[in-house]
């Protein structure tokens, strides 16, 4: 069931140059949701994700977290609220441990002055990315391997992990489940759809439909930056999601705010 708006977008617009990405895109998503964001490549679902984690600063509109407004917050201001992002290109650094990245920018650091030094308390890292590891039922069999080293479903693993691990209220999936093998995607969509039960908002992009019908619970479709409607997720909706996002004849629902 969901509870409270947790996030509310109003009349986002991001343009770059002359291209504009995001056209006054609106709508909500309470505690305990799954809603998935559509659209065909370059629809503009990347940019509203990255104007509400931080990395963009939106041209208009307005981006509420728990009916609290922010805007042009950097990215550690964002995740300080309680929102983890797992991004499209997962962001993950090749050459640091799994322990390392899932905390990274975000060390557990030994108090000054010794922290001055940037001295990270690594076994209590280590121990702590144990257990969200387990927590999450993730196994890696060694946290201090460098993350390049790691098969693509690992990466992703932890890709998810440290986005949803210390995220309160609002987690944003881009594509997580692009390139995994069919065991990889469902131990990623079993993590998402735990979330709502701790009462987390979600928001989920993903190009493939089976898999939003099967956890989201209403989706909303963008098409060159606008938004063209907002339906159920379900298998009846099938059809007029499809027609949503590649623009055939209007269907019904179309042009709905959610
Ligand atoms: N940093 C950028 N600079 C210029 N154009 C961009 C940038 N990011 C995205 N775009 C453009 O904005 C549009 C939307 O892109 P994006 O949000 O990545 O789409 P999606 O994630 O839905 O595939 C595309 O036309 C893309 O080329
Ligand atoms: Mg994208």
């Amino acid at each position: 069931m969901a509870g409270d708006v947790v996030l509310e977008i109003d009349r986002l617009t991001k343009s770059f140059g002359n291209h504009t990405a995001l056209d006054a895109v609106s709508f909500t998503v309470s505690a305990g949701e799954i809603v998935a964001l559509l659209g065909d490549n370059g629809a503009g679902k990347s940019t509203l994700i990255k104007c509400v984690s931080g990395v963009y600063r939106p041209d208009q509109g307005e981006i509420a977290l728990n009916g609290q407004r922010f805007h042009s917050e950097s990215v550690a201001g964002v995740r300080a609220r309680g929102v983890g992002v797992v991004y499209q290109d997962l962001a993950l650094f090749d050459n640091m441990s799994v322990a390392e990245n899932l905390f990274a920018g975000s060390e557990p650091c030994w108090p000054r002055p010794l922290r001055g030094w940037g001295l990270v308390k690594r076994r209590a890292m280590l121990d702590e990315a144990r257990r969200t590891l387990e927590r999450l039922e993730v196994r890696i069999p060694n946290l201090k391997t460098p993350v390049g080293l790691l098969s693509g479903g690992q990466r992703q693993a932890i890709a998810v992990c440290k986005g949803i691990a210390f995220a309160e209220k609002l987690v944003i999936l881009d594509e997580p489940t692009a390139a995994l093998g069919l065991r990889e995607r469902g131990n990623v969509l079993r993590l998402v759809r735990q979330l709502p039960a701790a009462g987390v908002a979600v928001i989920l992009v993903s190009h493939n439909l089976e898999e939003v019908i099967s956890v989201a619970d209403r989706a909303v479709i963008l098409r060159q930056g606008k938004q063209v409607g907002g339906v159920e997720a379900t298998e009846a909706q099938h059809e007029t999601i499809v027609s949503m996002i590649v623009g055939g004849r209007p269907a019904s629902g179309n042009g709905q705010q959610h």
